[in-house]
């Protein structure tokens, strides 16, 4: 896959202790990369990480100390750097907007400036998000084209954080080709298994099915693009095949999101879930006080299917099925939930 071009290559990873960054270790370990990570410690137990026994050099360190990252990518030489650490809860925002921008913004510009000026870097990819667009709860589809925007302290870092990215490539990787090429990655509400992040609507409902509880849904009819972590992770893997094989074509913005049959309401979503495991019930309380989340969203991915062939594999229906089972394969091996 990919071209072999991972295989005993240096790849770098931001965010290795989080979900999709454990994941995307995992899929690099199995195509034979030697991998590095860069993130703080994982902040909840059990953790993807931990369980995935991933064979990763593990930098514990903050994304925010630029002095750090750029000895890190001295001392380790990577070829490819995969950019995931950031504060990524939309609620968590709300709660720590300078934590998010000092992380989300000024850790991205770090990343992007240490690559700049580590001569094995030839790929870099930047993982921001569907938020990065100024909402404008209609019914169509983002395209990459479309104005950034950002209503949450999230959503604005991430839109900051392409803003930055297109200025680093503008700058420095379309004129120099010495330079590390450089794309950033959009992708929609990733679930799947090992996810154990507060406020995350699949964990949840495990938690609660677990315990014999319905689980509690504040925005039962806000709609999201679902996919499996796999399906974004597939887009950024291509991504940095192609930006390591110097095609210009690639740099620049992408959006990596699911069929629109996929963009689903929460509701909806725990319906499906209820199929796969008949413990899984809603319970509705609608928080008019509730800090704003956007209603509607939904992504194109013409782009990507068309210019990278990359396309979503798993319908909403295999996602939900394949999560489930996975939590509930954990829960047999660990035992119950407390
Ligand atoms: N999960 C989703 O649905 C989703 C959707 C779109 C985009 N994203 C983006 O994907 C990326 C990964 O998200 P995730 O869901 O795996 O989140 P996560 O919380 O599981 O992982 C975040 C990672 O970032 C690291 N990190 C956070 N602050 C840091 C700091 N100051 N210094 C160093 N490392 C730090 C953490 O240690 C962790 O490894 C993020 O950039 C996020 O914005 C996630």
């Amino acid at each position: 896959m990919f071209g072999g071009v991972y295989n005993s290559r240096r790849v770098l990873v931001t965010g290795h202790t989080g979900f999709k960054g454990s994941w995307l270790c995992k899929w690099l370990e199995i195509l034979g990369a030697e991998i590095a990570g860069y993130s703080l410690a994982p902040i909840t137990n059990p953790n993807h990480f931990e369980l995935s026994n991933l064979k990763v050099k593990s930098y514990i360190h903050d994304i925010r100390d630029y002095d750090l990252i750029k000895k890190v990518m001295a001392d380790f030489k990577p070829e490819f750097v995969f950019h995931l650490a950031a504060q990524p809860s939309v609620l968590e925002s709300y709660n720590s907007p300078l934590d998010t921008y000092s992380t989300n913004v000024m850790g991205s510009a770090n990343v992007l400036e240490a690559s700049r000026h580590t001569d094995s870097v030839k790929s870099v990819v930047v993982v921001t998000t569907d938020k990065v667009y100024r909402n404008n709860e209609w019914n169509y589809c983002y395209r990459e084209n479309d104005e950034l925007g950002g209503h949450d302290p999230y959503s604005a870092s991430k839109a900051s954080t392409e803003l930055v990215t297109e200025s680093y490539i503008k700058s420095f990787s379309t004129t120099n080709t010495d330079m590390p090429l450089i794309a950033s990655a959009r992708a929609g509400n990733v679930v799947g298994g090992g996810d154990w992040t507060e406020n995350r609507i699949i964990k949840d409902a495990v938690v609660a099915a677990s315990k014999d509880k319905k689980v509690l849904i504040r925005n039962p009819n806000s709609s999201r693009p679902w996919q499996h972590v796999l399906e974004p992770l597939s887009g950024y893997l291509l991504l940095g095949q192609h930006l390591h094989q110097r095609n210009f074509d690639i740099v620049g913005s992408w959006n990596f999101g699911p069929a629109l049959s996929a963009n689903l309401t929460v509701k909806d979503l725990v319906q499906l879930m209820g199929e796969q495991w008949d413990k899984v019930v809603g319970e509705y309380h609608i928080d008019s006080n509730a800090k704003h989340e956007a209603q509607s969203l939904m992504i194109d991915s013409t782009k990507a299917r068309i210019v990278l062939g990359w396309k979503p594999i798993w319908d909403i229906k295999k996602t939900v099925q394949y999560t489930i089972e996975w939590y509930r394969m954990h829960q047999h091996i660990q035992g119950n939930y407390g």
